[in-house]
């Protein structure tokens, strides 16, 4: 069980519950469900109207997070969210960047702060 927790500084942080694991929700699913108003358009990572922060605030573990597809990186580097230096850094250090795809990042079993 993943503790999400949505912040905005229009809107009242929300924390919900998410059920990890079946590598088929995506985080913005997830906060459509709870009706977190995080904009989308495409729902297809093809936009970037969805990009979000993340950061991981689970005390366990590391950041884990899944890799991001070549699609979600060339398109958060189109919206100036990620520069080519840090999409390289990404490969070095084996983890994610602070920002995805809301609907591109499927939610794992790590407890997360998503900024939108
Ligand atoms: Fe278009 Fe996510 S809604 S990239």
């Amino acid at each position: 069980m993943a503790i999400v927790t949505f912040s905005s500084p229009e809107y009242r942080d929300k924390t919900v519950y998410a059920v990890a694991g079946s590598h088929t929700q995506t985080l913005l699913k997830l906060a459509r469900e709870n009706k977190i108003p995080i904009n989308f358009e495409c729902e297809d990572g093809e936009c970037g109207t969805c990009a979000v922060k993340v950061t991981s605030v689970d005390k366990k573990i590391g950041r884990m997070g899944g890799p991001l597809t070549e699609k979600e990186k060339s398109v958060l580097h189109a919206a100036g969210k990620l520069s080519k230096a840090e999409a390289e850094q990404m490969i070095v250090d084996d983890l994610p960047s602070p920002w995805r795809l809301a609907c591109q990042m499927i939610v794992r079993d790590e407890d997360i702060l998503v900024e939108y």
